[in-house]
Order: C-alpha cells, then sequence, then structure tokens
C-alpha cells in the first residue's frame, strides 16, 4: 500500500513510519515540524509542510496514488486546550477537515484517525467500552469528538471510510531501541519518571493521592506503542478491504496507578528517586481503562507488549539513549 503518514516526524508517527515500512508498505511523511523532528522520520521521503496548505495537499495528492491516511498531526495537551481552544479547534478540527476535504477531492477513501480516551470525560463506569457515552470535559477532547462527528457524516455523503482509534495511555518505545518519546514540554507521566530515574530531572511529583482507588493515585491503562500502531495497520487493511467505518477504544485493559507504576519504574531501571506529592491536577479522572474487546475480535488486535513492565524497559532504553544527545 501507498499510505500518507500526517504527523509522521512526531512520537507516535514516526513510530507508524517505521512499522508500515517493515510491513513493505510505501510511506509518505507530512509533517511541519511544529513538534516533531525530522531526524526521527528514518524511512520513506519525508515532506516538510502543513494540512492546512491546501495547494501542498493538491500536489501531494496529485502526484500520489495514496490506498489511505494516517492521522498523528494533531496538539495533544488537555491543560492548554484549555488555555487555548481556539489553537486545539484550528488545528484538530479545521486544519483536519481541509485534509479530508483533500481526500474527497482525489478520491482516496481510507483515513485513519487518532482519537482518545479524553471523547469520553469523567468515566461513568471502567473498563470504558465503545457505548459509553461520550462527553468530553475539555477542548481537546471535544476537538477529537468533533472529528468523529465529522468522519460519520464524511462516510454518509462522500463514502470515505474511516476508523478512530480511541487510545488511551500512549507510552514505551521501538523495541529496536531506534525511536522514542521527545516531547518538548514532556508533560507525560512515564518520560518524567524515566527522566527522574535518570538524573535528568532532580525528582518526579505525583499529582493527587486522594483520589476514589486503592492507593488515592490515578488509575491509567498504558499501551506500547507498537501495539498501538499494530492496530492502526489492522484498520487500514480493513479499509482498504472494503470494511466499514469504525471506531474502537484502545488500551490493554490492565488499569495500573501512579504509585505502581513509580515502583515497577525503580525496579526496571534499578534506581532510586525521589517521588514527592502534589495537587491534583485539573482535568483529571481518578481511572481510565479500555474495553478493548470490539477492537480484538474484529480487527483481530493482540497487544504483543502488554506489560507495564515491558513498556517502561523499553521507554528506559530510549530514556538511557536519548539522555546522552537529546
Ligand atoms: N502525572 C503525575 N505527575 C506528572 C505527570 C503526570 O502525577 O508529572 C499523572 C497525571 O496527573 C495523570 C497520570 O499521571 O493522573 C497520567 O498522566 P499523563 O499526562 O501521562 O497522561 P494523561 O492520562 O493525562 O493523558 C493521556 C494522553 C492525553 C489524553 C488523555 C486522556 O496523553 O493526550 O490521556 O484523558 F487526552
Amino acid at each position: 500500500m501507498k499510505v500518507l503518514v500526517v504527523g509522521g516526524a512526531g512520537y507516535i508517527g514516526s513510530h507508524m513510519v517505521k512499522m508500515l515500512n517493515k510491513a513493505g508498505h510505501d510511506v509518505i511523511t507530512l509533517d511541519n515540524l511544529s513538534n516533531g523532528y525530522k531526524d526521527a522520520v528514518k524511512y520513506g521521503e519525508f515532506v516538510e509542510g502543513d494540512i492546512a496548505d491546501e495547494s501542498l495537499l493538491d500536489k501531494l495528492f496529485s502526484d500520489n496514488n495514496f490506498d489511505g491516511v494516517m492521522h498523528f498531526a494533531s496538539y495533544i495537551q488537555v491543560g492548554e486546550s484549555v488555555e487555548k481552544p481556539s489553537m486545539y479547534y484550528r488545528n484538530n478540527v479545521s486544519n483536519t477537515q481541509v485534509l479530508l476535504d483533500a481526500m474527497v477531492d482525489h478520491g482516496v477513501k481510507s483515513f485513519i484517525f487518532s482519537s482518545t480516551a479524553a471523547t469520553f470525560g469523567e468515566p461513568d463506569y471502567t473498563p470504558i467500552d465503545e457505548a459509553h457515552s461520550q462527553k468530553p470535559i475539555n477542548p481537546y477532547g471535544h476537538s477529537k469528538l468533533m472529528v468523529e462527528q465529522i468522519l460519520r457524516d464524511f462516510d454518509h455523503a462522500y463514502g470515505l471510510k474511516s476508523v478512530s482509534l480511541r487510545y488511551f495511555n500512549a507510552a514505551g518505545a521501538d523495541p529496536d531501541g531506534e525511536l522514542g518519546e521527545r516531547h518538548i514540554p514532556e508533560t507525560h507521566l512515564i518520560p518524567l519518571v524515566l527522566q527522574a530515574a535518570s538524573g535528568r530531572r532532580d525528582n518526579i511529583t505525583i499529582f493527587g493521592a486522594d483520589y476514589d482507588t486503592p492507593d488515592g493515585t490515578c488509575i491509567r491503562d498504558y499501551i506500547h506503542i507498537n501495539d498501538l500502531c499494530s492496530a492502526h495497520l489492522l484498520g487500514l487493511e480493513h479499509l482498504v478491504a472494503g470494511g466499514e467505518t469504525k471506531a474502537y477504544n484502545m488500551g490493554n485493559g490492565l488499569g495500573y496507578s501512579i504509585k505502581e507504576l513509580i515502583d515497577i519504574a525503580k525496579e526496571v531501571t534499578g534506581k532510586d528517586f525521589t517521588v514527592l506529592m502534589g495537587e491534583r491536577r485539573d482535568g483529571d479522572p481518578a481511572r481510565l481503562v479500555a474495553d478493548s474487546s470490539l477492537l480484538q475480535k474484529e480487527l483481530g488486535w493482540k497487544p504483543e507488549f502488554a506489560g507495564l513492565d515491558v513498556i517502561l524497559r523499553h521507554a528506559w532504553e530510549w530514556e538511557l539513549k536519548y539522555s546522552e544527545w537529546g
């Protein structure tokens, strides 16, 4: 297949580009490098540009006969989305629509969309299945839910088929050690914990220990980046084979508290580090765990690296490498 990966220079996109290449597919990355790195695109062709650039998209789609498009070029920080909703709606919704319009104009019918657990808001129950109501509590979650709706309407009107994958907590790194997470500023728990272990940070602060969970800290479902990417590939194969538009929740179905994660990180790294207790961070649900049985049943997805120890080991190998030159 020939695949356009939008946002292929970012954390998830760069792993996806590698997986597509290793599976024998032809990949072009389009990325404006606002949050990505050109040197993270190790495979296929790289085009620097923005999904809002209609003439660039027109040229790309005219010059290439794409079988499908994967979209990783969104802003992802919940807190920032509350401060700067316009930026989130512009990029995550309006610019995505420019991309979808270009696909429709050029008859490209298969789209894989990075959605999020944040579309559910504060969960009524866990694990969260696809029947759970979607009531986002921040602009980031709203922006992703709006695109899910646009995708249903575009299927109905234009026959554009899509698979939306609602990520829980994407984590870990390329098992070969070639790629990993590089966010500046880093806000995610696992890389921050590992920076504390490697000495790049003095400590890690737990944001709230008074939640309604067994040890009082938030519970999350961490999914290995390669397992996440393999679901995208299955989604694209499903669509190219004539499959219907779908939305799936994607996690391991295993919830770990922040304290449990820190204990496992200490074991995996063999390092002790200072853990501080801080205030709650705004907008954090106590517990987010996915029910991914539909994805497993319908697309045959099977996580290969489900254990948090493996996820942390791969992320730790990347941290050791990256801390030398990052
Ligand atoms: N946390 C800390 N200390 C830190 C950083 C994070 O205690 O220094 C906590 C958070 O408060 C949260 C947990 O660790 O309870 C996980 O936080 P992350 O920032 O790593 O991940 P989130 O669960 O907040 O966010 C993820 C995705 C978002 C998505 C969200 C869905 O990264 O893009 O899940 O709710 F929107």
